[in-house]
């Protein structure tokens, strides 16, 4: 599910033929290399000539490698434009914009008509649509990839830059931040799920309408206020306005947390809520460990009921 060879989008098909010319490329000169080498080594010591051997050496270590490397070169040139989104005439379908930080994403979908919610470590894309992201960070340089469904892109602090993807096969793929960003970079990952688009309009219809703070676990609400979580966080319907964390109206509805590091089940919640520092290290999260088990549980609950 996070392999650049097994494509699910259009980008991703282009990157994995341009690896296997490649590799055949490359297969092709290694081959002719070793025949040579073979061949002098073994039938040919001392029976050429001076002249034929200079021919040799000219053909064989000069003019054919680098025909072969040029013609891979031309190929990945002419190749090249059409993974550009500039180059794109066409309106994508959907705008996502993604904010990179230490070490988790933050999500914001953009829909035609202007309406926009809020996520955050997880994409998800309609397929069969055009979805154009908008790459920036908050402070790292950080580096987009989903492998399955196109190539990586940077998001570099003051920078905004571009990337266009259109996934072909709907399914549940693996993205993974590509850039060296600090202690965490290994676990700053997101699940990416490219889902039939009539569900997917579904399901951010839904995002819309349901008033997020709404949960039954009415005491994990005041826990979470009381002990100042939303200073950091948001919860759409509720007074928790923060944005220096991630945005959790909905986070009951996320596949994992910690930015793709742990299933979103079971007492993960409560692990990561506690012992965030160790669980993630560099995280920005405090740990909460002097939390009573009540509280750990209620907060957990509650934003485990926020679908
Ligand atoms: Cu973010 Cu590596």
């Amino acid at each position: 599910m996070q392999s650049a060879l097994d494509p699910a989008g259009e980008e991703a098909a282009q990157v994995a033929i341009l690896f296997w010319v490649m590799v055949a490329g490359g297969l092709t000169v290694w081959a002719f290399v070793v025949a040579i080498s073979l061949y002098a080594a073994r039938w040919k010591r001392n029976t050429i000539s001076e002249q034929a051997a200079g021919r040799f050496i000219l053909w064989g270590g000069a003019i054919f490698p680098a025909g072969v490397l040029i013609a891979l070169l031309a190929y990945a040139l002419w190749l090249m434009p059409s993974l550009r989104p500039f180059n794109r005439q066409e309106n994508p379908d959907l705008r996502i914009e993604v904010l990179g930080h230490q070490f988790w994403w933050h999500v914001v979908y953009h829909r035609a008509d202007g309406t926009r919610v809020i996520s955050a470590n997880e994409v998800r894309l309609p397929v069969g649509k055009r979805v154009e992201f908008a790459l920036a960070s908050a402070d790292m340089i950080h580096s987009f990839w989903i492998p399955a469904l196109g190539g990586k892109m940077d998001l570099v602090p003051g920078r905004l830059n571009r990337l266009s993807l259109l996934a072909k096969r709907p399914g549940l793929y693996r993205g993974q931040c590509a850039e060296f960003c600090g202690t965490s970079h290994a676990l700053m990952a997101f699940p990416a799920f490219v889902m039939e688009a009539a569900e997917f309009e579904a399901w951010l219809d839904q995002r819309i309408m349901v008033s997020a703070g709404v949960s039954s676990a009415e005491t994990g609400r005041k826990a979470f206020l009381r002990e100042g979580c939303g200073d950091c966080h948001r919860v759409a319907g509720t007074e928790a306005h923060g944005t220096s964390g991630p945005d959790l109206s909905h986070v009951g509805s996320r596949l994992t947390i910690s930015a793709g590091q742990l299933k979103n089940e079971g007492g993960n919640l409560v692990r990561f809520i506690a012992y965030s520092s160790s669980v993630k290290p560099g995280s920005h999260m405090p740990a909460y460990p002097k939390l009573s088990k009540d509280d750990l549980s209620s907060i957990a609950a509650w934003l485990g009921g926020l679908k």
